[in-house]
This record gives C-alpha cells, structure tokens and sequence, in this order.
C-alpha cells in the first residue's frame, strides 16, 4: 500500500468554535491520541510525497505535533476552501503538470476514525479510473449538519450543497460527503481560485468545487465509504461518541489477539496499548497511554495505569495505580492502594497494599510492607530511593530520599528511614516501646471522674 504520486492537506485550521475549548478542535484526544494524530497515523502507511497540515495561528502545539509535516497557517479561517488554497500553494512546482504531484488528498483533521484500508480504496479507485474530483461519501444514520451529494442519473456528483444553504428536498438526501476528496492536481489551483463566499456562512467552501468542476465538464465521482469511520467531530457530545466508536474498535483488537476482557464495554484502552497474550483485564480499568502489559498478567478492577511497562504474570490492582515510569517486571505484585510513580520493581518484588513508591528502585524478590511511602520530594527537588533486592521493608515504613536500602536488609516496621541501610542490617528507626503497667487504669479513673 504506498503510492508516492500524492499530496495530502490536512484541515485544522478551524477553531472549533462549537467545542467550546481553550483547546484546538483536532488536539482534542480520542483513546489517549490528539485526533490530528490520528489523521497523520492512518496516512502515513500510504505514503504520501508529503503532508502539509492547514493550521490557524497560535496554534503551535499542533504545528510541534505533526512534525515532520509542513504546516501552514491560515489566518483568518475563511472556510475549507481557502484553507485548501492555502495548502495547496505549500505544494507550488511540485503540482502536476509542472511536478511529480498528480493527485491531492484532501481530508479534514477533526475525522479521526478513518482507517488506512479505507483510504487506500479511495486511492486505488483513482487510480482504476481517474475522475477530477473523487468524493468519499457516506450515509450516516443522522445526516444532520453534513454536506448533501447532489447526484445526476448516471451517477456523476453535480454538486455538494451544505446543510445550511440546503432546500427541504435536499435535506432529504441520505448521502453526504464525510469531508474527504481526491482533486486532480492539474486542476486543484484553478477550480480553488474560483471559489466565492456566497453562501449562508460567509465562507469558501472546499464542496463549492465539485459544482465548479461540474461547469467545466470535469468529472465529479464518490464513492461510498462506511460512516462510523468517516464522522467527524464538532461538538463535545460527537466527540464523545467517536470515543467509543474507537474504544468498540481497540477492545475487538485486544480480544481477538488474544487477551480476556470480562467487561469489554468498562475498559477503557488506549491506540498503542500494548498486550501480550493470556492477559486478563478485569472490569472497570482505563489504560492511558503508552502501556505496554507482558503475556499472562492480570489486572483487577478499578485500577488506573499510564506509561506503564507490566511484565509478564504481573498481577495488578484492584484500585492500583500506576503513573508513568513504572516498570513492573515480571512476576511482580502491586495491590489495592498502591500508586507507583517513576520506579521500577524487580522480578517477584511485592507491594500489596496501601503504598506509594516514586522515583524508585526496588530489586528482585523485595518486599514492601503495607503503607510504605517513599517521601521523594522534598519541596523543592526529587531524590530517588534504592531498595536492593530480597529485602524486606515492614509496614508503614517512611523512606526519607535520597537514601539507600541493601540487598537482603530488613526495615523495621514503623520506621522513618533517613540514612542509608546497609546490606543485610536490620534497621529499626522508631522509639523504642515503653509499658507502663496499671497506668491504663489508672487513666481511665481520672478521665471518668473528670466527666
Ligand atoms: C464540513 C463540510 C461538510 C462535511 C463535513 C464533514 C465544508 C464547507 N463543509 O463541515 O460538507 O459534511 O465537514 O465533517 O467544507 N477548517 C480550516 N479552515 C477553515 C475552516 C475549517 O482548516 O477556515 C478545518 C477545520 O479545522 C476542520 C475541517 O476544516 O478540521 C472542517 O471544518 P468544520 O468547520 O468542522 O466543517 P463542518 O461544518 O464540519
Ligand atoms: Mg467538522
């Protein structure tokens, strides 16, 4: 699947007024992806002969994000076509009939679930049987706001009529353009340049060319691609809906390679979760992302996990936390309260309750006891913890960083840890118990006369 013969634009330029956000429209995340990340992956297997993303001002976040994609500003956002406009002259010589470009890609960056397969079909369809303009098309089960195809008899688009400047019997057509097309380089520039903005929003609209097109004879085809790839993402609330719509695609994935998700529809899984076979999530558990979870590991409910590396048989939650950098390796337990923050835990090593380690290193076979805290900030800078392996660390232990624990050494339960414990010591840092006998008593007295 590659052909090197095509430009792609990508649209994000649009602020994104209906999302009400401080956010660009296309950073908006869907399964732990920036929805232009999502546009840019689906592509990049095509191989395009290069990509320029369409963006407004302040938006550099995006501009960073795409990289290595030439980014062009559009300021002020005139619509989808002035857009392409300006895409387009990023390409200039290299356009066909002058450059090696014949055909441009145009797709728009708040539709993220599009899939390289079905990308490629519009591509392939060119190449069967070029049209000037190949429209994607779909029939979405509410056409609401989307572009209407307006059809002849034999099938050739004569024009794409927003929602907005529709007639009731046009509102009435099912089909609608998902906002991606293949314009035929040769003819890209002229039939842009002819855009106007009469229309209901003010704007150049990109789906003015196909009628444009039409006028000169050029030929305007579609083709019919499946909606739930092709919605796009206006509102919070659409937003929300091609988040499962993606989490409905990445549980199937997980499942059918092999990994046991007892409440699929719970878990939440990030594009680049990573699973080895026999895994088993229980339910109620998110990954964010960059994890990646070794083959036989099991994760119990309600736990939270980002950036995360499981090894395999490591045995997670329920209600654990794992934040980025913590590594697990295998055989690893980290039980119901247990937050891990930038550390990592050897082979078989055990924290089983109630516990935070972070900036950490604890080795093979070690164990922490209930309630143990590495204090690892002190304010103003980080310091890390070593715990070497087979040690033990007993319960509601304080570790003051920087400091270091040997291999094989113990730790007093209750202790508070500021210097380090050397190899195979016992350490016991809490005073030592006192008992006094009858004074229990004795208190108990003076507090009920008291009273
Ligand atoms: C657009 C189409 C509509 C189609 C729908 C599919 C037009 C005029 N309408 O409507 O036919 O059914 O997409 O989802 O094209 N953008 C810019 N610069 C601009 C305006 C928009 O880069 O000046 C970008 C946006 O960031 C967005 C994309 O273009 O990524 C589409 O813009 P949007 O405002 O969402 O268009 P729709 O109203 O959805
Ligand atoms: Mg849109």
């Amino acid at each position: 699947m590659s052909r090197s013969d095509f430009a792609a634009i990508i649209l994000a330029a649009g602020s994104g007024t209906r999302m009400k956000s401080a956010l660009p429209k296309v950073m908006h995340p869907l399964a732990g992806r920036p929805m232009i990340a999502h546009v840019l992956a689906t592509i990049a297997p095509l191989k395009p002969a290069t990509t320029v993303v369409v963006i407004g001002p302040r938006m550099d976040s995006v501009a960073k994000l795409v990289e290595p994609a030439i980014t062009v500003v559009q300021d002020p956002p005139l619509g989808t076509g002035d857009a392409v406009r300006i895409g387009l002259a990023a390409l200039g010589g290299r356009l066909a009939p002058d450059g090696e470009i014949e055909n441009v890609l145009v797709l728009y960056g708040d539709t993220p679930l599009l899939r390289t397969e079905t990308t490629a079909r519009l591509l392939e369809e060119q190449e069967k049987a070029s049209a000037s303009v190949l429209l994607a098309a779909m029939r979405p089960a509410d056409p609401g706001p989307y572009g209407r195809l307006v059809a002849s008899g034999d099938g050739r688009i004569l024009r794409i009529v927003e929602a907005a400047d529709a007639s009731p019997e046009e509102l009435a057509v099912g089909i609608c353009w998902p906002g991606m097309l293949l314009i035929e380089a040769r003819h890209a520039s002229e039939l842009i340049n002819a855009l106007d903005r009469n229309n209901a929003q003010h704007e150049f609209y990109l789906t003015a060319i196909v009628g444009l097109a039409a006028a000169r004879g050029l030929e305007c085809r579609a083709i019919e691609l499946p909606a739930e790839e092709v919605v796009g993402v206006n509102t919070r609330a659409e937003l929300a809906a091609a988040e499962a719509l993606i989490q409905d695609r990445l549980r199937r994935q997980a499942m059918s390679n092999g990994v046991t998700l007892v409440a699929p529809e719970t878990v939440f899984l990030s594009v680049d979760t990573r699973f080895g076979r026999d895994v088993v999530v229980e339910p109620n558990v998110f990954f964010g992302p960059g994890v990646t979870v070794g083959d036989g590991a099991l994760i119990r409910s309600f736990s939270h996990i980002e950036r995360a590396v499981l090894g395999a048989q490591a045995v997670v939650g329920p209600f654990a936390r794992l934040r980025p950098g913590a590594v697990l390796e295998d055989n690893v337990h980290v039980g119901n309260f247990v937050e891990i923050k930038e550390a990592r835990l050897g082979a078989g090593a055990k924290a089983n309750h109630l516990s935070y380690i972070g900036d950490s290193s604890v080795g093979a076979g070690t164990n922490i006891g209930a309630g143990t805290i590495t204090c690892n900030y002190d304010g103003i800078n980080k310091w890390r913890t070593t715990i070497g392996e087979r040690a033990f660390i007993g319960s509601d232990s304080v570790l003051v960083a920087p400091v270091t624990v040997g291999d094989g050494a113990y730790v007093a339960a209750g202790s508070v840890i500021t210097s380090d414990v050397p190899a195979d010591a016992l350490s016991i840092a809490r005073s030592r118990q006192v008992d006094k006998a009858g004074r229990g008593a004795e208190l108990r007295a003076r507090l009920q006369r008291k009273g």
